[in-house]
């Protein structure tokens, strides 16, 4: 644990300790065979500098037309001009001169492991690569991402370099949001969208390269996904598999599969210092933004940009306010310092604010959570600040909660945001921790996602592909068995699974959802209840997020109110969500009325797009889009039935006790129903912040989950059904 030490705080230097990193020079490429193959056979490929590099014939951009327009149109020549540039920029990149080598080894084998540092351009010019030697014309080049930010940013800009438009030869496809056409042959995508395409297509018959990038993150969908593209390769002799890594324990991945030979991309580092603290920090989101404004106002502007890692949004947006309050009053006594927030939920539109280069005599400061860690490079930078922290997934397998808490990071994962800063030329490293820390704390790899998360939607999603036996399934690293066991025991109680653990009818209608498999069974359910129409919507603004509504910190009391209006009568969260969706869907989806009620516009067009295409999928699985607004008790009964494992009972003291599994918990603050204590509660999800939080929460009637769930709660579970309830407040003010 980390402690607040105000004098320690006072007498950080962050140029203290120092630590160099070897630089690696510019080597040759070599193919090494994987660990079990003990031949090791280098094969040295000739290396090949192309002198001429083909230009892209297709060179339409945005509508200009570059070939015939060039001579008069100076948008045109502007635009020629751009894609020359980045033409030649692709051609600085590390991975360039190992092209023909490449080519050559996709050419000899069906699986390879790839290896380079980040930045070394892999994502963008791996598919490219193969695109320009014909592999596209034969199917579909797939890489996935582990995350959407970077299957859209990367995608963004293979189209710009090829000089098309986004969507038509270069598309990406992320949950909820496919821009990808008919045109498409080079298709970025999340690990999980891919997954997803299994279930359409279970030998990828549409693809003739599957990139899987990133593999060294390790993210559930990628171990999955190991499991089915190992097996395909083996009936389908003509499709080729790439998996690349940032990291160096390639072998790994190599004895994997079947002992595919390496392919090693030399590196271009640059020398980092790494300056640890003296002493251990407590308010570590304090000293980022200490430390940041320090290297901005002592080191000369225009030598290179900051990268600050951060674990959340949260600590994005309060990091950016504090950097601007303590710029503001220091006007032209500092240079400008430009701050580039990158997080998941970005907006797109601003997410190529990270990716501008920096003006002349300014200072980039980029606040980014794990995303910049390998997932995207950004150049310019010479300062990393790596508090040592980020966002993690943990799950108990015995009560079934999982929770995301900030955790302190791997030595692998500190050195590769150390790395970022040495790309471009010597870089410096900000460790806010100490060097006792690094060495004595910290875990040198991070735990594979599989073995620290809920599986039940993984679980179902390999049922519906007919793979029953699951506990010998050929994963990298099994999962823990306990966590298995509970993921099936979970979908037996939803039914999606018999007691043979096959998949039921209600499990298949299920797994076309690309959602939770609790918030799958709500919407099949709902057929039941008659309210499909209803418990859609209800889905859609769940799976939106928390950024519905929006809280300005001068007008509080107004969005308290105008978020109380859709509470009215107690009605429980969902379904107060159901009412901001119905009530802007009447006023024919006005931004003006998003302003008027305090709520983002943005998440609702989001959950507009979302709702449609759930609305898609309720016609595929073949249930009517059915409408029972007046009746609440049937929508609460159809979220019931798929949330009831998470029902909670009001104690003496206000707290609530979760029924299966007894754990403590409290109404999130931010729930329409944090007065009013219902006495039985049925709740979206768990948050730990202070305390355990449930957040979207609705009253229940515990004979609800006899009836709806009778294999999983019995009579005396719900025994004081009758008592007496609660007194409370109708309509009472929010507070905080
Ligand atoms: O995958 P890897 O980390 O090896 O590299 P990459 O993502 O292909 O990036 C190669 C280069 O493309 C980077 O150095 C960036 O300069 C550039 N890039 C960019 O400008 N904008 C993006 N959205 C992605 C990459
Ligand atoms: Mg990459």
């Amino acid at each position: 644990q980390r402690y607040r030490d105000p004098a320690a705080e006072e007498k950080m230097n962050p140029f203290a300790e120092q630590e160099a990193w070897e630089e690696h020079q510019i080597g040759k490429a070599t193919l090494q065979f994987g660990s079990k193959n003990k031949k090791k056979k280098d094969e040295d490929y000739e290396f090949v500098f192309e002198d001429q590099i083909e230009f892209i014939k297709a060179t339409v951009m945005e509508g200009v037309n570059v070939e015939q327009d060039s001579v008069q149109s100076p948008e045109a020549s502007a635009a020629k001009t751009a894609l020359e540039k980045l033409q030649n920029d692709r051609k600085t990149l590390p991975i360039y001169p190992y092209r023909e080598q490449l080519l050559q080894a996709v050419n000899d084998h069906q699986v390879i492991v790839i290896v380079g540092e980040t930045g070394s351009g892999k994502t963008t010019q791996i598919p490219q690569y193969l695109h320009e030697a014909g592999y596209s014309e034969r199917g579909k080049i797939g890489c996935t991402q582990p995350r959407r930010v970077a299957a859209m940013s990367v995608a963004a800009r293979v189209s710009q370099e090829l000089g098309v438009k986004l969507g038509h030869e270069v598309g990406y496809s992320i949950r909820f949001e496919d821009c990808t056409s008919e045109k498409t042959v080079l298709k970025y995508m999340t690990d999980g969208m891919l997954l997803r395409e299994f279930l359409g297509e279970p030998d990828l018959a549409s693809y003739s390269v599957i990139m899987v990038d990133e593999a060294h993150e390790r993210t559930l969908s990628t171990d999955v996904l190991f499991g089915l593209v190992k097996d395909i390769t083996r009936f389908r002799p003509d499709l080729k598999l790439l998996i690349s890594s940032a990291t160096l324990d390639a072998e790994k991945f190599s004895d994997y599969f079947d002992s595919a030979p390496i392919f090693k991309i030399p590196g271009r580092r640059f020398p980092v210092d790494i300056h640890y603290t003296k002493a251990p920090e407590a308010d570590y989101l304090d000293a980022a933004i200490v430390t940041a404004l320090q290297i901005h106002v002592t080191q000369p502007p225009g030598d290179g940009d900051i990268l600050v890692f951060f674990t959340g949004q949260e600590e994005i947006e309060t990091a950016e306010e504090t950097l601007k309050h303590r710029t503001r009053g220091l006007g032209t006594k500092i240079a400008e310092l430009i701050i580039c927030p990158i997080y998941a939920n970005l907006p797109t539109e601003l997410q190529a604010k990270i990716f501008e280069p920096t003006p002349e005599g300014a200072r980039k400061v980029v606040l980014a959570t794990n995303i910049a860690e390998t997932s995207l490079t950004i150049d310019g930078i010479k300062y990393v600040i790596d508090p040592g922290f980020s966002k993690m997934k943990s799950y108990n397998p015995r009560t079934g909660m999982e929770s995301l808490l900030v955790t302190p990071i791997s030595k692998a994962s500190a050195n590769q945001r150390a790395g970022r800063s040495g790309r471009t030329g010597p870089g410096q490293c900000f460790r806010l921790y100490t060097a006792y820390n690094f060495y004595h704390d910290l875990e040198d790899n991070t735990v594979p996602e599989i073995q620290r998360t809920n599986l039940a939607n993984v679980v179902l999603m390999l049922k519906s592909l007919g793979i029953n036996d699951l506990l010998n399934f050929d994963f990298m690293d099994p999962p823990p068995s306990e966590a298995l066991l509970k993921a099936l025991e979970l979908l037996y109680a939803l039914s999606a699974l018999n007691k043979h653990g096959e998949l039921t009818k209600i499990g298949r209608r299920m797994s076309e959802f690309p959602l939770d498999p609790m918030l799958s069974k709500m919407i099949v359910a709902s057929e039941k209840y008659t309210c499909s129409d209803e418990i859609i919507s209800i889905a859609a603004m769940l799976s939106v997020g928390n950024s519905i509504f929006y809280r300005p910190k001068d007008k509080q009391v107004h969005a308290d109110n105008a978020r109380l209006n859709f509470h009215m009568g107690n009605v429980g969260d969902h379904i107060a969500l159901l009412k901001v969706f119905s009530s802007w869907k009447e006023t024919n989806f006005s931004t003006q009325w998003c302003y008027e009620n305090y709520i983002q516009v943005r998440s609702m067009k989001r959950a507009r797009d979302i709702r449609d295409q759930l609305e898609g999928l309720l016609e595929r699985v073949e249930i009517e889009l059915s409408s029972n607004m007046n009746d609440f008790d049937a929508i609460k009964k159809a979220i019931t039935s798929g949330f009831f494992p998470h029902s909670a009972k009001i104690q003496k003291n206000g707290s609530y006790r979760t029924v299966k599994h007894p754990q403590t918990v409290h109404i999130h603050p931010s729930s329409g129903l944090a007065q009013v204590l219902p006495r039985w509660v049925v709740y979206h999800e768990l948050v730990l912040t202070t305390k355990e939080y449930m957040r979207q929460v609705t009253e229940l009637k515990p004979e609800w989950l006899v009836e709806i769930a009778p294999h999983f709660y019995q009579m005396k579970d719900v025994e004081d059904a009758g008592a007496k309830k609660m007194p409370r407040g109708e309509g009472r003010a929010l507070k905080d």
